[in-house]
């Protein structure tokens, strides 16, 4: 390179390297990926360790999905379709929606990405609940927008007034994480209909619904049925969770048929992988075994919950678990989480530990449920 002034030595000269000038990203946590089961297994010498860490269903992927991404893998020196067709026209058939509401991407939580990267500009504010899921903040500040975190409410969820009055002119997106990721709580229809008929309709709502799939209360509504005629509205749904795809990272929304083709715009071009359409198109031809297996994690978490419950007592410091419409439970443990993540992790159970707030725990088998539960005896009463 010619003409460069740049000096490694002397006072005041930056070293050697390209210039990283974005300094509001040293602020940002990391994202924290569940540990890998394989590893700790190995550090404790124990044959495997059970993961309970990343909200994953625990019954392998569905029926026809490892055939399919096979077949499909042979073309894999070939680019996917870049416009999704077939997947689209199968997520409008089973959803019941046109297909032009429809974009696709590496995971609902790219496509969360590339709505704010969509709406906000720099100095624009999207509005959030908190704790929530962990990406958000992520999302917000590398697009360059601003947070506006609300904190939860004393039962672990939304305030959705708080969130509504938080809004301003500078705000452009509003995420609504139902159920929430990680504490489980969910938001029910009429308060839901008072929150939207409050914000202003030119600002977006992205109504994250990747835990739909085990919502049980019938008060809690379907994004899509309840406010699919919303020109504001997104709904957010995965393909990571009770579709077994989270390897493959699939995800999509609904929305205005401007928001989707937009997203589709600015999505990362080929992002939704051949491998992943496959493994897609495969999984949702499986609905009434995704229905079974959804039916055995409620059952669990019910029970898990039950159980946890009486260990937790409603009268101790950040109240008992909260009832969880999602594949997880949360434990409220304040100062004591990371404390109680550990002891679950040298027992070779990884959960999820948030510090200072609580520990979230994914429903596994049955079998791996009693394993945390009986490390959670001993951890808990000491
Ligand atoms: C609330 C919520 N939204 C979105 C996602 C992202 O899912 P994926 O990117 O795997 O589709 C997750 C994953 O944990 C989540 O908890």
């Amino acid at each position: 390179m010619t003409g460069s002034t740049n000096s490694t030595s002397g006072p005041g000269r930056r070293p050697p390297g390209p210039r990283l000038t974005r300094a509001d990203l040293d602020a940002l946590p990391n994202y924290v990926p569940g540990r890998s089961p394989a590893d700790l297994a190995r550090e404790l010498g124990l044959p495997e360790a059970i993961k309970l860490a990343s909200n994953e269903v625990p019954y392998g992927p569905l029926p026809g999905v490892v055939e399919a991404v096979a077949e499909a893998v042979a073309g894999a020196h070939r680019y996917p379709d870049m416009g999704v067709l077939a997947l689209r026209d199968a997520l409008a058939e089973r959803y019941g929606v046109d297909a032009d509401r429809i974009a696709t991407g590496c995971g609902s939580v790219a496509l969360a990405e590339h709505l704010v990267r969509a709406t906000c500009l720099p100095g624009d504010e999207v509005v959030y609940s908190w704790r929530s899921f962990e990406a958000y903040p992520i999302i917000v500040a590398t697009s360059g927008a601003t947070s506006v975190r609300v904190p939860n409410d004393a039962g672990h969820g939304h305030d959705l007034a708080a969130m509504a009055a938080a809004v301003t002119d500078r705000t452009r997106l509003i995420l609504v994480c139902n159920p929430n990721n990680p504490t489980g709580t969910s938001l029910r229809r009429a308060e839901l209909d008072r929150f939207l008929d409050a914000v202003p309709d030119d600002v977006l709502v992205v109504l994250d619904e990747a835990y739909r799939e085990f919502v049980t209360d019938a008060e809690v509504p379907d994004g899509l049925t309840a406010y699919g005629d919303r020109p504001n509205v997104v709904v957010l749904r995965t393909l990571s969770k009770a579709w077994g795809l989270a390897g493959l990272r699939i995800g999509f929304l609904v929305g205005h048929p401007e928001v989707a083709a937009t997203v589709r715009k600015v999505v990362t071009p080929f992002s939704t992988s051949l491998a992943a359409q496959a493994g897609a198109l495969a999984a949702l031809r499986q609905a009434d075994e995704v229905r079974r297996r959804c039916a055995l994690v409620v059952a669990e978490r019910d029970r898990v919950t039950e159980a946890l419950r009486k260990r937790l007592p409603a009268g101790q410091v950040g109240g008992t678990v909260p009832e969880s419409q999602a594949n997880f439970v949360w434990l409220p443990l304040g100062d004591r989480s990371v404390t109680f993540g550990r002891a679950c992790e040298t027992r070779g159970i990884i959960v999820r530990p948030f510090a200072g707030e609580g520990v979230r725990v994914t429903i596994g088998t049955p079998a791996e449920n009693d394993a945390f539960l009986a490390v959670a005896d001993s951890a808990l009463t000491t």
